[in-house]
């Protein structure tokens, strides 16, 4: 048996910021934001809504999606670098609310590219042969340390959750490769201080737009693939941009590639699983389709995997 991807779901915010709103904030346009980045909306969650509350609400979607009831997981595993508060994770609570009483918990800190570790994280316990069904969820409250104030951030990033259940699945199907990363010394690049995020744009544009194509062809590489052979790319929504540079170095057009950053903007964790679940629903990824997710993050994290879709 392989491992794989068996159910995905996820949630945004109801409350929608425009990039005209961000123009009665700070010094900035629409057409800069567009631009520079792709995005032209984000989704930002009131008060009364914490990360808990979409990681919960993408859990419950990926579930149904499964065909599984929360007894059934042995896992839950929640990327995220906006808790509710520091302990008792977000994975605790969600155990609790989902009643899946069965599963130990466990949180995340891979900053945009946590979804990747928590998936590889998962494969490892089901091939190990201790778990059956983990719950990946990547569920981030980006608004509550972004600094409202700081034009080169505030207009980059939005809240939501996107949640998978990986379980064992059929040995022609499942995650064929996969890499994960992490280079320390660029810490000081994408940070958290003083409750706020901290950002050096064009360090990270740097890292990124050389990491995510790398990242992407080394896993379609590993897994004995070419790059033609590539149905769908699932990059990291945080700039149109550095998603481009991946799409290009794989050598595959436009309408491959989930590009929900121009309504989500940067979700971090749950960008990918997100991103995922959308296509998913929308009936562009089918069986045996072949297609690659690649994020990378503030640590600086980076992950990628190569899988072919399907139970
Ligand atoms: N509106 C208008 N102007 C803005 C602006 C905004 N929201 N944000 C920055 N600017 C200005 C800058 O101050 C700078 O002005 P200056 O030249 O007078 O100093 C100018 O725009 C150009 O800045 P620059 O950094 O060269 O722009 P860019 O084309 O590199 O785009 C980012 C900036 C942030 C969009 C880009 O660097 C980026 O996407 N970096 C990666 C960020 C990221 O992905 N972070 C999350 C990682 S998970």
């Amino acid at each position: 048996m392989a491992t794989g991807i068996i159910g995905v779901g996820h949630y945004v915010p109801e409350r929608v910021l425009t990039n005209f709103d961000l123009e009665e904030i700070v010094d900035t346009n629409d057409e800069w934001i567009r631009t520079r980045t792709g995005i032209e909306t984000r989704h930002i969650a009131d008060d009364g809504e914490d990360t808990s509350d979409m990681a919960y609400q993408a859990a419950v979607s990926a579930l149904a999606d499964a065909d599984l009831e929360a007894k059934d997981l042995d896992l839950i595993l929640v990327a995220t670098i906006t808790p509710d508060q520091p302990f008792p994770s977000v994975s605790c609570q969600i155990q609790d609310r989902l009643g899946a009483s069965q599963a130990a918990t466990m949180d995340i800190s891979a900053a945009c590219a946590g979804f990747m570790y928590g998936v590889i994280t998962a494969k490892q316990f089901i091939e190990g042969g201790l778990y059956h069904n983990v719950l990946v969820i990547g569920a981030e409250k980006l608004s509550k340390i972004t600094d409202w104030t700081d034009r080169n951030t505030c207009v980059l990033f939005g809240d939501g959750a996107g949640a998978a259940v990986v379980s064992s699945v059929s040995d022609d199907r499942g995650i064929l490769s996969f890499e994960l990363g992490a280079d320390g010394s660029g810490g000081q690049a994408l940070y958290q201080e003083d409750d706020k995020i901290r950002m050096n744009g064009r360090e990270v544009f740097k890292f990124a737009v050389r990491q995510m194509p790398e990242s992407s062809v080394k896993v379609v590489e590993k897994a004995g693939l070419q790059k033609e052979d590539v149905d769908y790319l699932i990059p990291h929504q945080a700039n149109i941009r550095i998603m481009e540079a991946a799409r290009n170095r794989l050598g595959i057009s436009e309408d491959k590639m989930a590009c929900s950053i121009k309504k989500y903007g940067n979700t971090s964790a749950a960008s990918i699983p997100i991103a995922l679940s959308e296509e998913v629903k929308a009936g562009k990824i089918k069986d045996g389709d072949h297609i690659v997710l690649v994020g990378f993050g503030g640590g600086l994290t980076w992950g990628a995997m190569a899988i072919r879709w399907g139970k």
